[in-house]
């Protein structure tokens, strides 16, 4: 069989080979305890279950608008106003079909060959595969001290003149590092200034612990959603635990929301309506949903620490946010 040439340097999602693994082993019977996948076990908020379901019962199941439904839109606008503290328009949003689409789809319609994207080590898994298939190049930022938090003068370093998209995510998969303000608000300036777009993957904002905040970071800039270079990626996988629905958007200015619609309307032509009325359900529905959610894995953070640091050789960063944890086994592997 004759694969292309991108097809060929594509690699799978490390993730989801993993689940498929652990998939695998429990059918044969393995008692395994799969730590590998990225969603919370809760169960569906029934806002979400009685908004999809009563779509269904409607029997109108069609194609939707491909830049989302307008009462999705209303109601992420709603959301967007609440949590970020900014006016966004129907014009600024655009859903697709998870997260992972709207940032595929931001990079399809900024980057062109040979241009770099800076990611921050330790990164989502997806973010290098996805940048090389718009054929832009991946430039990882690796912060020296060994710590998960990047540092401005390690960013400015890795910075060129292809360099035309940073992208931040925090808190952070895998490490659960949130970055402080400052640095949210340096870099925020810094790619104003330099005309650098900043993509804001968002998808666990609120998903933090020990009495913290979100950070909007439309904070840290004068420009309005028209003019900055600040790009906000949310969705309803993490925060509502609900990863199967494939929901996700972006907040961009209203060229590029125009861009990202015409390569989604070739790609998928549109989000499927059930999920958007989930979506909607979940946004519109009670929000005790999301902080019983945050407390529930904020406990399991508490639990897995303890579990590591009973362990003399494993290094453990103590997560402040998503359901993640790198612990550091190398001293143990060194050992044995
Ligand atoms: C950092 C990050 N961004 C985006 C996504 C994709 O989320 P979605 O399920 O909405 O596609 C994930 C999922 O694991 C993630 O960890």
């Amino acid at each position: 069989m004759s694969i292309s040439r991108l097809a060929s340097s594509i690699n799978e999602s490390p993730t989801l080979a993993m689940n498929e693994k652990a998939r695998l082993l429990r059918t044969k019977g393995d008692p395994v305890i799969h730590l590998g996948g990225g969603e919370p076990k809760n169960k569906a908020p029934i806002t979400a279950v009685l908004a999809s379901a009563a779509k269904l019962r409607s029997g109108d199941i069609k194609y939707a608008p491909t830049d989302g439904l307008p009462s999705l839109k209303k109601a992420i606008i709603r959301y967007t106003e609440e949590h970020y503290g900014r006016l966004a328009s129907a014009d600024n949003v655009i859903v697709s079909t998870g997260a992972k689409q709207s940032i595929y789809n931001l990079l399809f319609s900024l980057v062109n060959p040979q241009d770099e994207v800076i990611i921050l080590a330790p990164y989502w898994v997806s973010y290098p595969e996805m940048i090389k298939m718009v054929y832009g190049i991946p430039v990882v930022v690796t912060p020296e001290d060994g710590t998960f938090q990047p540092r401005m003068e390690e960013i400015e370093e890795a910075v060129s003149s292809y360099t035309k998209i940073i992208i931040i995510n925090s808190p952070n998969n895998p490490s659960g590092v949130m970055y402080p303000e400052e640095f949210i608000a340096d870099i925020v300036d810094y790619c104003e200034r330099k005309g650098i777009y900043l993509i804001f993957d968002d998808i666990y904002h609120r998903l933090i612990f020990d009495g913290r905040q979100p950070i909007s970071p439309y904070r840290f800039t004068d420009s309005d959603i028209e003019n900055t270079r600040v790009i906000v990626v949310n969705g309803i996988s993490k925060l509502y635990g609900l990863t199967g629905f494939r929901i996700g958007w972006t907040i961009a200015n209203r060229k590029l929301v125009e861009v990202m619609t015409i390569i989604q309307s070739q790609v998928t032509s549109c989000p499927s309506v059930v999920s958007q009325a989930a979506a909607d359900g979940a946004l519109s529905g009670m929000q005790s949903v999301v902080e019983n959610l945050r407390l529930t894995i904020q406990n399991n953070r508490d639990v897995m620490l303890q579990e590591l640091r009973s362990f003399s050789d494993v290094n453990v960063t103590k997560p402040s946010g998503t359901f993640y944890c790198l612990p550091d086994f190398r001293a143990t592997a060194a050992i044995h």
